[in-house]
């Protein structure tokens, strides 16, 4: 069993991807509303995104909730660059038999570009390569830890990472561009937090935000902003990539 939080859809096609070659299922962490039955699986995997370096507060809180299964158990953070000890502090909580870090394209479009479709590419494809890799050390229960940690990883994932989850998740800076929004809905229908309602068709965020930008990256006419330096910013959907 394979369980899953993924904003923007990285995560989720890892998490997919390696199901269907182990011959396994994977399951979103977001829509299992009680407690899943693991007594009979014969691995737990866990594949989320790194945020800051770290663990999204979703994932962690769903880890510490689940009861321990004594079976060969793995975790895979999919990031745009480097994870830090984002996988040392999962162990912490859960046993992990191996830990892997698979670079993907970068969704943090809030304080950033899209990357050039040369690198997004080349991640994807770098990326199935590591998903085969990954998938045959499972099933050979090969014990690996293989994460891209990147520099400064102990310090980014701890004291930035604080910083991110108190200063950089306010749903103050999102609002929707009334000419571009269509009032499909869709922003608040996706919004794994369900943190978007919908007034007079047009989105107003509460506070509860996991900062996964699937809003910001999938709304399908990029109406919704954040801050001041969004408005002309490619968004980032892996289906045009696959
Ligand atoms: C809030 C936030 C924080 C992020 N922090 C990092 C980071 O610390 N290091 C990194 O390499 N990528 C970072 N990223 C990029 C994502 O981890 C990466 O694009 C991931 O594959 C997205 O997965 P998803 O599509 O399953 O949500 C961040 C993205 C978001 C939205
Ligand atoms: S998904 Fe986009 S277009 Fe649809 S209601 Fe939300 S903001 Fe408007
Ligand atoms: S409001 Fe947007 S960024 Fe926040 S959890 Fe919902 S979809 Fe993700």
């Amino acid at each position: 069993m394979i369980l899953y939080f993924s904003g923007t859809g990285n995560s989720k096609w890892i998490a997919s991807q390696l199901a269907k070659k182990l011959n396994d299922k994977s399951y979103d962490i977001c829509t299992i509303d009680d407690e899943i039955d693991l007594t009979q699986e014969k691995q737990i995997g866990f594949v989320f995104p790194v945020y800051a370096w770290n663990v999204p507060e979703v994932m962690l809180k769903y880890v510490k909730k689940m009861k321990k299964q004594d079976v060969f158990t793995f975790a895979i953070c999919t990031c745009g660059a480097d994870c830090g000890k984002a996988l040392k502090h999962l162990s912490k909580l859960y046993h992990l038999d191996s830990s892997y870090s698979v670079v993907m394209p970068n969704n943090y479009l809030i304080a950033s570009k899209i990357e050039d479709l040369s690198v997004i590419t080349k991640k994807i494809a770098d990326a199935k390569n590591e998903i085969n890799t990954i998938a045959s050390e499972i099933t050979a229960r090969k014990k690996v830890y293989r994460v891209h940690e990147g520099s400064l990883a102990s310090l980014k994932s701890s004291i930035i990472n604080w910083g991110f989850n108190k200063f950089a998740r306010s749903t103050k800076p999102f609002h929707v561009n009334k000419q571009l929004c269509n009032q499909c809905g869709k922003c608040a229908s996706m919004c794994p937090s369900k943190t978007i309602e919908l007034i007079d068709g047009y989105p107003m965020w509460h506070d509860q935000c996991y900062m996964c930008l699937r809003c910001f990256n999938h709304c399908p006419k990029n109406a919704i902003q954040y801050g001041k330096n969004t408005e002309n910013k490619k968004r980032y959907r892996l289906d045009e990539y696959l």
